[in-house]
């Protein structure tokens, strides 16, 4: 027989739920297929559709901004500050119209945006904040869980994430409505009414599986050593790395508690980002990208490019980075940086 709670969230599905629930603070916890299918339900649910304006931060993942597109309402991509990756509330703030109805703070690589800043600007235009959380499960503002600072948040379980189940998402909130709607829609729409199943909209396959689901539990069990392992590698990155000329490590502006998802230096312009990464693989360090500017993309051409995010987009460098690192392997991705930075220098004067 079908019945709609099984169909919707398993054993397994509500015991996750629970538990990220309880770690970010938050009354409901939604599971899905996808940090951005969480994205998704979460605008929908939040009512942005066509003729609405959603301010995004220029430098993120797509999924950020594609969720927005998937409701049919515009991305207004805004700048960053280029010390923490993250949305610059200033320059946000310019960008708000009549049309604006909610904002996006993406907490990158697990550092914590401006919530204080993001929620004044909020409040002041009446936005809804849909925290995209994707990197940081764990993660702290004012001793505040990311995720549960706007009106939803939005966490993945992608296997770059601090905890996967491979494929994955959360959508967290504490409003009850909400939460009741998106469980709704990531199940084709489909509720459970006295007189039996009816399906009251359109809605999607967003499910989690229950296998899916089982991973994520035991995965939850390990998020403190995950968080203190992360951390630890990151505060030996600082110290290997602490006095090498023209590379900006991460750090923790006051209040935020960084989870180092992913370790993100920033090269000065006298290197090419881009030829630092080969002359690492050459050595062995596998390092790639931090992550892209939306408007260098073609997807987002219609967009006026934003000058400190291309330049992040172009010098951000992330190192290896997981939780069974040794301190020695960090070591020698200090001196394998170091000397393709010199590498760099070299061919710099001699070209
Ligand atoms: C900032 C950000 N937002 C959203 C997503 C989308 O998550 P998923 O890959 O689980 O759909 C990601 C994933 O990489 C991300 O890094």
């Amino acid at each position: 027989m079908l019945d709609g709670g099984t169909l919707t969230g398993g054993p397994l599905v509500e015991e996750f739920e629970r538990r990220v629930a309880a770690v970010v603070g938050a009354r409901y916890a939604v599971a899905v297929s996808s940090g951005t299918a969480a994205l998704h339900l979460a605008l929908m649910c939040l009512e942005v559709g066509a003729g609405d304006e959603v301010i995004v931060p220029d430098y993120t993942f797509p999924a950020s901004a594609n969720a927005v597109r998937l409701c049919g309402a515009t991305a207004v991509l805004c700048d960053i500050d280029p010390s923490t990756f993250n949305l610059d509330p200033d320059d946000a703030a310019r960008r708000v119209t009549s049309r604006t109805k909610a904002i996006m703070p993406v907490h990158l690589f697990g550092l914590p945006a401006d919530m204080d800043a993001v929620l004044a600007l909020a409040r002041e235009h009446r936005l809804r904040v849909v925290e995209d959380a994707a990197c940081a499960l764990g993660a702290t503002y004012r001793g505040h869980p990311c995720g549960a600072l706007g009106d939803v948040g939005c966490f993945s379980f992608h296997p770059r994430k601090i905890i996967t189940t491979a494929e994955g998402g959360m959508l967290v909130t504490n409003d009850d409505r909400l939460a009741e709607r998106a469980r709704a829609l990531r199940n084709h729409g489909m509720r459970r009414q006295a007189e039996g199943v009816d399906f009251l909209e359109t809605g999607y396959n967003y499910r989690l599986s229950e296998v899916h689901a089982a991973l994520g539990v035991a995965q939850m069990a390990r998020l403190p050593d995950l968080l203190r392992a992360h951390r630890q590698r990151a505060a030996w990155y600082g110290e290997e790395l602490a006095d090498i000329p023209g590379v900006a490590l991460p750090g923790e502006p006051p209040g935020c508690q960084h989870i180092y998802q992913a370790y993100v230096v920033r090269l000065d312009e006298r290197f090419n980002r881009d030829r630092v990464i080969s002359r690492l693989r050459a050595q062995g360090v596998e390092a790639s990208i931090g992550t892209y500017a939306l408007s260098a993309l073609s997807a987002y051409r219609d967009q006026t490019p934003l000058p400190r995010a291309r330049r992040v987009f172009q010098q951000a460098l992330a190192l290896p980075l997981d939780a069974h690192l040794t301190r020695e392997e960090v070591r020698a991705v200090a001196r394998a940086l170091r000397a393709a930075l010199n590498e760099e220098l070299e061919c710099g004067m001699s070209s």
